[in-house]
């Protein structure tokens, strides 16, 4: 193995690691060494990738927690800390951007659950697990953002807002915490995902066909190289930046 891409002993903790783009990513981990926390809301899904993971020959701790809420983020550092005694990466992902009808029927709930699930989640994370590791041998955060942050699109405006919000605390994070601790974002084009079940997919490849340089949606595996990147030594005076991975998105 490239030893810039070698993750051997690492521990690797990936927010929404049981779907999507967090699965792809703690595989990709996995397969290069690390072992794995795989959290989010739903127990089972979480041990079904810890299961996986294990195949891989790693170890993987599944742990339920709801990442917009403040109070449940100590429960899941303490518990990787317990497990594994360390975090060398952390991985922001857990996201969601819920449909509204109209920005006037926004209720007060759904703004909030968003802004708590892609913004304070990460923010209190982040801060828990920067502390640790910058007592301790460092390490990397990545967080992973959207072209919503910085195309803000009427139809997924508190989303946009909040993910605005996380390039911006990338930023302050990685000052708040350099030189031992590196964070960056990955701000992330349109993925087939489950997220794009509810997508209207001929007007979305109409779209794709002339505002994206790729012309269509990325899969799952399309996000793996710049996390690998930034996680890894190779990504040594990177910090405090973004990097698209979006098909060229206008
Ligand atoms: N797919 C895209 O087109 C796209 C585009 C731009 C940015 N992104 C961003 O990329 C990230 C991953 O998206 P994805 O497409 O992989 O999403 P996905 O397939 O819907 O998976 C979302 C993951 O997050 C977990 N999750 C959702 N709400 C949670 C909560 N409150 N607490 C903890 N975990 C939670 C889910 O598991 P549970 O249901 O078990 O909680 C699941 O593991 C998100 O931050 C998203 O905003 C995606």
């Amino acid at each position: 193995m490239d030893e810039l891409f070698d993750f051997t002993g690492k521990v690797v903790l990936v927010t929404g690691g049981s779907r999507g783009l967090g699965r792809a990513m703690a595989h990709a981990f996995a397969e290069r060494g690390a072992d794995l926390v795989i959290a989010s809301r739903k127990l089972p899904a979480c041990e079904t990738v810890a299961r996986e993971i294990e195949e891989l020959g790693r170890r993987a701790l599944p742990y339920a927690c709801h990442v917009g809420h403040w109070q449940e983020l100590e429960g899941l550092v303490a518990a990787t800390y317990e497990h594994f005694g360390r975090i060398d990466v952390l991985i922001n992902n857990a996201g969601l951007s819920p449909l509204y009808p109209s920005l006037h029927e926004v209720s007060e709930e759904l703004f909030d659950k968003v802004v708590a699930l892609n913004l304070k989640g990460p923010f209190r994370l982040s801060a828990l697990v920067a502390h640790r590791m910058s007592a301790g041998d460092g390490g990397s955060i990545i967080n992973i953002s959207s072209t919503a942050s910085l195309n803000p699109s009427p139809t997924s405006e508190p989303y946009g807002a909040a993910k605005a919000g996380l390039n911006a605390i990338t930023r302050s994070f990685a000052f708040a915490y350099g030189p031992k601790v590196r964070v960056n974002c990955i701000v992330a084009g349109p993925f087939l995902t489950d997220i794009s079940k509810a997508w209207d997919m001929p007007a979305f490849e109409k779209r794709a066909a002339t505002s994206m340089a790729l012309k269509r949606g990325g899969q799952p595996d399309e996000i793996v190289g710049a996390a690998l990147y930034l996680a890894s030594p190779a990504a040594s005076f990177t910090t405090g930046t973004t990097i698209r991975v979006d098909g060229g998105t206008l």
